[in-house]
């Protein structure tokens, strides 16, 4: 009996929503298994599919979602490849999904680029993944449940440079107000990167930490926020020069 695997790495929760809804066209029983938390060799088999979703940062993959990614391995196993991204740019993290699923022995046989809601510049993409991001993803999944029924692998080029753009990682600090924070550590067990230590949650490893959002998203008091000059700066010029929709594009 066939299973399909929603893998994600998603800090604000939108390429959750994004792989959710393409599994949403798979009959098949479904798993989780979530990269913010999952750190581990995991091996499938010819009878799973893993639909394999990642956020675009700095037009690459997260390099701890790569790493994350790195150690599960396919048998021949099928695989959809997911970047999803503010609307800026997706770079080269399409192409970086697949290629590290076709080294790890999966047959990749779809790739998207989706859009949603930036999770750094909140006026950008505001409200994505929308009604039509959602049928358009629903489309791609039905396209792909065809194409594993046929039996065929990817025939489209994905587009990228080899080598990738170098990450860049962003300026921009994460601060904590500790006249909201409630010492709940939800923002130290989420992060990925373990970057906040638990006896001071505001006191964050700028260093290791990679501006991911998952800490400014689980925080149920707003505590979290992006802040300082360089970002106050920024974000009418990033989100002026980004109002323009980009649509979902899809690979078979
Ligand atoms: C550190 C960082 C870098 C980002 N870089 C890009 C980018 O290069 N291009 C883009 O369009 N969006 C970029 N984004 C926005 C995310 O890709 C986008 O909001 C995505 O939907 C987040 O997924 P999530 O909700 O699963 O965390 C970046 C976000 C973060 C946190």
């Amino acid at each position: 009996m066939k299973k399909v695997t929603r893998i994600f790495f998603s800090p604000s929760g939108t390429t959750k929503k994004v792989v959710d809804k393409i599994a949403g066209s798979f009959k098949y029983e479904k798993e989780v298994c979530d990269l913010l938390h999952f750190n581990a060799d995991k091996e499938f088999t010819e009878n799973d599919i893993v639909i394999v979703g990642m956020p675009v940062f700095a037009g690459r993959i997260p390099k701890t979602a790569r790493d994350r990614l790195s150690k599960l391995t396919g048998d021949n196993t099928k695989a959809i490849a997911v970047a999803n991204y503010g609307n800026a740019k997706v770079g080269d993290a399409l192409l970086e999904i697949v290629d590290i699923l076709k080294e790890n022995n999966f047959d990749v046989i779809g790739a998207i680029s989706a859009v949603s809601h930036h999770s750094i510049f909140d006026g950008v993409a505001v409200g994505r993944p929308d009604n039509a991001d959602l049928e358009k993803l629903s489309e791609f999944g039905e396209k792909c449940v065809e194409k594993i029924e046929s039996g065929e692998s990817l025939q489209a080029e994905i587009p990228g440079n080899k080598p990738y753009v170098d990450y860049n990682q962003l300026p921009f600090t994460i601060s904590c107000d500790l006249d909201k924070c409630v010492f709940c550590y939800d923002c130290v067990t989420v992060c990925p990167e373990k970057a906040i230590p638990d006896e001071d949650p505001a006191d964050i490893d700028l260093d290791i930490c990679s501006r991911c959002t998952a800490c400014i998203h689980i925080c149920q008091e707003n505590a979290r926020s992006f802040s300082g000059e360089a970002f106050e700066a920024k974000k009418p010029i990033f989100e002026s020069a980004n109002s323009e929709r980009k649509e979902v594009e899809y690979y078979l």
